[in-house]
């Protein structure tokens, strides 16, 4: 598949022998300015010596970013790979300029729409970036994972997946209202879709050891908004993913961690879309009084898809100016 806009010459990892050569130097990604512990085995996992005569440690069933130094100061995302999906625009844009801003060495992003200007912002936020979008169907699983392939191929792993392509489908109608197709269409975009980038990026993660994933729900996921049947039920649905996937890869002694967070309202193409009794329904229930912005989104997802957020996984973020306070 080829990219729908790219702004780069073709990646460092393809000129120099391409997946296999990239994925030699596939460890962990190291902070700008961080020194490989002693010690630490090339993959990055730290080896611990007991003393001598010790009793038998259990350190060595400890992950090695349990064990690693803090990390320098520096980009939270120096040198790695990033994969956006709906970062043509709204949120999802938001979310990948931080990552571009804050060190991403790739940043890949998979949507239906024209990435474009999305590219010539990243370029221009970080200039030296490797900037692309790819026309990807989302909820077709032969194009998911041929776009992953497609990544690995150029930059030999992904660090983080970032899920924010979603529809809000109808909205505004009530429950024998809704139209059945509809329904579908939102849960295999807001939910199957995730499922499938997932999968098709967690063998990446596995053999790297580590890996970061961000699906964004929303606060209808937790709440339930009336007149928003299956979007609010789509984004329970992303809640329960999260919380699965994260589970399924907390123990095997690899830095893997999957989060979601949940904003309020943000005012984007989505919300301008949306019958406005809709959005005033929902801005109303915001205690703070206002809607959130992009980057406030992006500020919590950027966190959650950092090696910061190593000790919390399976976990729903808020990002809703007060309305959820759980
Ligand atoms: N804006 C809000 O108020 C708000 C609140 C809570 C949650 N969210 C969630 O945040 C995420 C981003 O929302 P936004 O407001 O930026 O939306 P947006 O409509 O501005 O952007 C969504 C992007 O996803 C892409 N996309 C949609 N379906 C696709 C598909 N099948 N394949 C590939 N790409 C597809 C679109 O082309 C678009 O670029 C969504 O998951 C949304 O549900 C938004």
């Amino acid at each position: 598949m080829l990219p729908a806009a790219a702004a780069s010459e073709p990646p460092a990892a393809a000129r120099s022998g391409g997946a296999a050569a990239a994925s030699r130097g596939a460890a962990r990604p190291q902070p700008a300015g961080a020194e490989r512990p002693a010690g630490a085995a090339p993959s990055g996992r730290a080896r611990v010596e007991a003393p001598p005569g010790a009793p038998m440690l259990r350190l060595g069933r400890l992950a090695a970013h349990v064990l690693r130094p803090a990390p320098a100061a520096g980009g939270r995302f120096d040198g790695q790979v990033c994969v956006v999906t709906g970062a043509a625009r709204g949120i999802g844009l938001a979310i990948a300029l931080r990552l571009a801003k804050e060190g991403a060495k790739a940043v890949c992003i998979f949507d239906l729409g024209d990435g474009s200007d999305a590219i010539a912002a990243l370029k221009t936020a970080a200039p030296a970036i490797e900037a692309v979008c790819m026309n990807v169907e989302l909820t077709s699983e032969s194009a998911v994972s041929g776009a992953v392939a497609e990544v690995l191929r150029s930059f030999g792993r992904v660090d983080v997946l970032v899920c924010a392509a979603g529809v809000t489908g109808k909205t505004n109608v009530k429950t024998h209202e809704v139209d059945t197709a509809d329904f579908s269409k939102v849960f295999d975009i807001n939910v199957k879709a995730l499922f499938l980038c997932a999968k098709a990026v967690l063998p990446s993660m596995l053999a790297s050891g580590y890996g970061r994933i961000v699906n964004i729900a929303s606060i209808s996921g937790k709440e339930g908004n009336a007149g928003m049947l299956a979007y609010s039920a789509s984004k329970a649905a992303v809640i329960g993913l999260t919380k699965v996937i994260g589970k399924d890869y907390v123990n095997m002694g690899k830095d893997i961690t999957v989060n979601c967070v949940a904003p309020a309202v943000v005012r984007t193409a989505m919300v301008d879309a949306m019958p406005p009794e809709q959005v005033k329904y929902m801005t109303d229930k915001i205690p703070m009084s206002r809607t959130g912005s992009v980057d406030e989104v992006a500020a919590t997802v950027c966190f959650a898809a950092s090696p910061e957020c190593s000790f919390t996984t399976g976990f729903c973020f808020d990002a809703s100016g007060g309305r959820t306070v759980y």
